[in-house]
């Protein structure tokens, strides 16, 4: 009975209830689109409400949801929100909530708040968001702060002294920083990929050579070791413990992404032999990760370790995985053009099948985790994340009028 009344009432509710939908072939179907998503998810941040922390998107478990590294990943997808769409509704929130994660002057984004939690991987986030700020022209940091490169500058040298005083293992970053972390005899490839893209990323905009050559150097002790396979599958971790014989051959997008990104800014800025080896490495990351990642419904992304048949054992920081994926792919795509026919069919495929999943919810169009094999009876995720991830699926996969633009610093160097 109850039931009855309650679907009547929402059938009366109208236009209210609509689901999500976007024409992706027309930039102004895409834009719409992709602010209603950007409503959702920022519906979500506390940080502007009194008593909440600037810059998260709630506090970190045991009393709130997300860890630390969750709210760069908001930043990360509002930045490239605006970018995409030209809507600076949200810039003056990121700016703060970045600034304020930063915790002023000294060492970039190493707050007491998080030191006992916050790995290399954590910090590279933080940074990350930094330097898309810096190549995308976002709006600065406010004056007397450090600015955006100054960030990413800084959490990347702070990991070149890390790696650098490292024996274990012939190198390679640890997962935590201080030697009494749970975790610190771990080392992990999304460390190693964060330190690599930061060093792909500043190498280009800066022009310093030492920061490409420590891209090279930890690429290839990725591969050496076997965190990156002769396939080019990208597995999750190993340890000092085995000194790093033994591999966790878990695969996540993340990691693939953040990988794929680094290479393609590697091949973008290098020439000659140099290039055609990062072509190489590139091209073969590239295929292999649309092979095992978007093998479902003809090209659409899933977390292939935790989305398995009917069961969803995402962990919340996996549940964040596909929108980086999607974007760091993305951009890959702009730095190597040469990619551009492989992958866009498949952020297409998938930004279509991300738009299907929003249909739930009060405004009846709140996005689920499952993008393939929905309707198979997965129970559904939903909140912020999922939200993160259809916005970035949607900014990804649209038709944009001009495209993108990157700096590469040149301008700012005078060639
Ligand atoms: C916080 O930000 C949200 C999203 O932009 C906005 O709707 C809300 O009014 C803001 N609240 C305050 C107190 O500024
Ligand atoms: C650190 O934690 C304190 C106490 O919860 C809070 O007041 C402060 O805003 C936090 N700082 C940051 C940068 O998160
Ligand atoms: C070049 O990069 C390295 C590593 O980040 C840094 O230590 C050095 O200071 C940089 N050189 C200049 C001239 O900025
Ligand atoms: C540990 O591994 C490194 C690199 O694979 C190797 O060079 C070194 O000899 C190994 N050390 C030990 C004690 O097995
Ligand atoms: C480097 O990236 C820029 C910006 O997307 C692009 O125009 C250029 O063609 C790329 N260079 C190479 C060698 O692909």
């Amino acid at each position: 009975m109850y039931r009855a009344t309650l679907s009547l009432l929402l059938a009366g509710a109208g236009s209210a209830l609509a689901a999500l939908q976007v024409d992706l072939t027309s930039s102004s179907s895409v834009k719409t689109a992709a602010k209603d998503l950007a409503f959702d998810v920022m519906s979500y941040y506390k940080g502007n409400q009194s008593g909440e922390i600037i810059g998260l998107i709630d506090r970190e478990p045991p009393s709130g949801d997300y860890y630390w590294w969750n709210s760069a990943v908001l930043w990360s997808t509002m930045i490239d929100y605006w970018r995409y769409t030209g809507d600076d509704t949200y810039n003056t929130l990121a700016v703060e909530g970045i600034t304020w994660q930063n915790g002023g002057k000294g060492n970039p984004f190493m707050l007491p708040n998080f030191t006992a939690t916050a790995g290399n991987d954590d910090y590279g986030f933080w940074a990350m968001a930094a330097m898309q700020a810096v190549e995308l022209d976002f709006p600065s940091a406010p004056q007397g702060q450090p600015g955006w490169l100054e960030l990413a500058q800084g959490v990347f040298d702070f990991m070149v002294k890390r790696y650098s005083s490292e024996k274990a293992c012939n190198g390679g970053l640890r997962w935590q920083v201080p030697p009494t972390n749970k975790g610190y005899e771990v080392k992990n490839t999304i460390s190693n990929a964060v330190f690599l893209n930061l060093g792909a990323r500043l190498a280009r905009f800066t022009g310093n050579q030492t920061q490409g050559d420590w891209a090279e150097k930890t690429w290839t002790w990725l591969t050496t070791i076997g965190l990156i396979d002769g396939k080019s599958n990208v597995f999750d971790l190993t340890s000092t413990e085995s000194n790093c014989t033994q591999i966790n051959k878990l695969q996540t997008s993340y990691t693939a992404g953040v990988l794929l990104q680094a290479a393609a800014y590697m091949y973008n800025q290098t020439t000659d032999a140099t290039q055609k080896t990062w072509q190489t490495r590139l091209t073969a990351l590239a295929d292999r990760t649309l092979a095992v990642f978007f093998a479902r419904d003809g090209g659409v992304l899933s977390e292939i370790s935790c989305e398995i048949g009917d069961k969803t054992t995402c962990t919340d920081d996996m549940r964040l995985f596909k929108g980086i994926a999607l974007r760091t792919l993305a951009s890959a795509a702009q730095m190597a053009p040469f990619l551009r026919d492989t992958v866009a069919p498949k952020l297409k495929s998938t930004a279509a099948a991300a738009v299907k999943a929003c249909d739930g919810g009060l405004r009846g169009r709140e996005c689920a985790f499952r993008w393939s094999d929905g309707d198979k009876g997965a129970a559904k995720l939903t909140g912020v994340r999922e939200e993160m991830n259809a916005l970035s699926a949607v900014l990804v996969g649209g038709e944009w009028d001009g495209g993108v633009r990157v700096r590469d610093g040149r301008e700012r160097r005078g060639e």
